[in-house]
């Protein structure tokens, strides 16, 4: 028998195949088609302080290999979710992960008070790269801003025992750099990472597809590009790394593991497929088996580590000066 158990921020988790943010709800939608008792974690959507109604349609677009979209965190609202989503949650069957994200730093912290029930969640992910929202004046991402993100850590940290996941953006020059700052702010993991901020043009009005123009590229097309974020915060980071980023086989979650993720979300393959992550599980077991890895966590950084690797751009910055 493989052993999948991966201990991540402090918890241990049956297997390393967890459901994305955004793309399985709260669990409850998805009963029907996945045996939640089966997969790593449920990670849940977003919830922020009050309710909001997300942005206006259209919200997603097809896209070679891929999937734009500009949702912009519609949810019922902290409050609400502790009352209408904890039971459900907390009798699930397998561990919980609650994400949320905030606009001022006030918020950040009621936020994280109104979610913690003494020790549920699991874990917190902290969406500090949300594309579909703004944050503020600059309308930038939180995790765009080292400042910001060991604000947010800091404060949040300071008002809640549940361990951190910081949900990272790959929308920077040097995501690395990003986690080192995550880390040292009290983030127990990060999640690497969020959606590519991509633009959907209709050449038929000749106007921007999306109200907000720019919106969430996801799927197996930011696969490469999110194996080498993983790649990146893994060689800079103790902390665990959480893998995500267009995983549609078992094969996909294994090559993560291999680039340094301790874990993986699966998250678009949902969309097209409910029964994704129980799959995904399944194929990674096998993967598991046929090259003879008796412990998954065994995989984490294996293609990382090698010898004679180039290392990764954010510790060859000096080098790298144009
Ligand atoms: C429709 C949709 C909604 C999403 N909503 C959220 C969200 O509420 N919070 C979050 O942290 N990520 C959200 N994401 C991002 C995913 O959790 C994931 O990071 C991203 O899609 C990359 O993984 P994938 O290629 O497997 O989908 C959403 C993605 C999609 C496609």
């Amino acid at each position: 028998m493989t052993d999948l158990t991966v201990r991540i921020a402090g918890k241990n988790f049956k297997n390393p195949v967890w459901a994305a943010s955004g793309t399985f709800g709260c669990g409850e939608e998805l009963e029907r088609f996945v045996d939640l008792r089966n997969i790593g974690a449920i990670v849940t959507k977003t919830v922020t302080l009050g309710e909001r109604e997300g942005n206006p349609p259209p919200r997603v677009i097809e896209t070679a290999s891929g999937l734009l979209n500009s949702v912009g965190l519609e949810n019922k609202g902290a409050e609400w979710f502790v009352k209408n989503k904890y039971p459900f949650l907390k009798q699930c069957g397998t561990n919980v992960v609650v994400s949320f994200a905030a606009f001022t730093p006030g918020e950040w912290v009621k936020c994280a008070e109104i979610l913690t029930d003494g020790d549920f969640p699991d874990a917190f992910e902290i969406n500090l790269s949300c594309p579909n929202v703004s944050y503020g004046a600059a309308r930038g991402l939180v995790a765009q801003d080292k400042r910001a993100v060991e604000k947010v850590l800091r404060a949040v940290k300071a008002v809640t025992r549940v361990p951190l996941i910081a949900k990272l953006t790959p929308n920077v020059t040097d995501i690395g750099e990003i986690a080192v700052r995550a880390e040292s702010s009290g983030a127990d993991a990060v999640a690497v990472a969020n959606t590519f901020q991509g633009v959907a043009v209709d050449a038929e009005t000749m106007k921007p597809y999306f109200k907000r123009v720019v919106a969430g590229l996801s799927g197996p097309a930011i696969k490469p590009l999110a194996l080498k974020a993983v790649m990146d915060a893994y060689r800079q980071v103790k902390v665990p790394v959480v893998g995500i980023g267009g995983i549609m086989t078992g094969i996909d979650a294994a090559e993560f593991m291999l680039c340094g993720a301790a874990a993986v979300e699966v998250g678009t393959a949902t969309l097209r497929d409910p029964c994704s992550c129980s799959r995904v599980l399944e194929e990674l077991q096998e993967y598991l088996k046929t090259k003879g890895v008796k412990k998954a966590r065994e995989l984490t950084g294996r293609a990382a580590k090698q010898k004679g690797l180039p290392r990764a751009i954010s510790k060859n910055r000096k080098r790298n000066v144009i």
